[in-house]
């Protein structure tokens, strides 16, 4: 499987800290917002990795991630001119995918949860059992996303883009996984009233095929808001609160990276060393001394 993060966009709703600087090169606390939905990609094992950004911003994630050798993986980037919709990401990303199937995640979607690598393993197999996997998840008010509609069985009947009045709190985050009819299915969704070829009608599609499997998430995810100031700083809050209280790092590409393997102790140990000068290089030091 290869994955897929899509990082353009304006970021209006975070101006003026987005005028010059892209989003998600924003600090979460003590690391730039696109190293957690890339370590989404780690925990899922997906070593092949398309970066989609704008024009004005890709350069910035080449100098930030390079080719991703680093961390035992392959990146590779993508210019999107324009924010024409998320599922542009499969039409842009149609050569890299090649006959694979894909994991899409938004370059401003923070996930944080017990077994959250299973919940990953689990979505992929259903993947290639159903066709497709997405989430629901829990929230107070889901009107800023999209939203699963539930029959009276349970049976997830239609997804909506930005409900006014949603049929359910259940919110779908940033993070899906499908096969490669994705990329027709892509190919073939028409321009919503605000312009944008949607993920939602992609979802939709493969809901009326049968072939959409809804994971709903339980309470101890944590899926964290970016996008404002204010959800920023939460994040940057939980981030800090969590890794102070328990010493383990949340979305440490490094660890995350030799942990599954992709690189040994001798790579972490220089990976350490030139951030040693900060708790986060310290922190990826300790890990050898375990
Ligand atoms: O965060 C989850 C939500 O993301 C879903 O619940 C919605 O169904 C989905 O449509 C999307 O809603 P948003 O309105 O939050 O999407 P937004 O336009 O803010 O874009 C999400 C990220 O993707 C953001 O970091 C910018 C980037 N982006 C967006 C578009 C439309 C691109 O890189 N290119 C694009 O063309």
């Amino acid at each position: 499987m290869k994955g897929i993060i899509l990082a353009g966009g304006k970021g209006t709703r975070l101006y003026p800290n987005t005028i010059a600087v892209s989003k998600q090169l924003l600090p979460i606390y003590d690391k730039p917002l696109i190293y957690y939905p890339l370590s989404v990609l780690l925990l899922a094992g997906i070593r092949e990795v398309l970066l989609i950004s704008t024009p004005h911003d890709i350069d910035n994630y080449k100098e930030l991630l390079g080719d991703g050798s680093r961390i035992g993986i392959h990146i590779e980037y993508k210019v999107q001119e324009t924010p024409r919709g998320l599922a542009d990401a499969f039409i842009l990303g149609e050569e890299f995918i090649g006959k694979d199937s894909v994991c899409l995640v938004l370059g401003d979607n923070v996930f944080y949860g017990q077994s959250f690598s299973q919940t990953l393993q689990r979505a992929i197999a259903n993947t290639e059992k159903y066709g497709a996997n997405i989430f629901g998840i829990m929230v107070k008010d889901p009107r800023a996303f999209g939203v699963v509609e539930f029959d009276k069985d349970g049976k997830v009947i239609s997804i909506e883009e930005k409900p006014q009045k949603p049929k359910s709190n259940y919110a779908v985050p940033g993070l899906y996984f499908y096969d490669n009819d994705v990329i027709e299915v892509a190919k073939n969704v028409k321009p919503s009233d605000r312009g944008e070829i949607e993920i939602t009608a992609v979802n939709n599609a493969y809901l009326e095929k049968g072939k959409l499997h809804v994971t709903l998430m339980g309470r101890g995810m944590a899926w964290l808001d970016t996008g404002s100031p204010k959800g920023m700083h939460k994040a940057a809050g939980f981030v800090k609160t969590l890794q102070e209280m328990q010493g383990f790092y949340i979305s440490c590409i490094e660890e995350i990276a030799w942990r599954r393997g992709f690189i040994d102790d001798a790579k972490l140990f220089k990976l350490g060393q030139e951030l040693s000068m900060t708790d986060y290089g310290q922190y990826i030091l300790s890990l050898l001394e375990d």
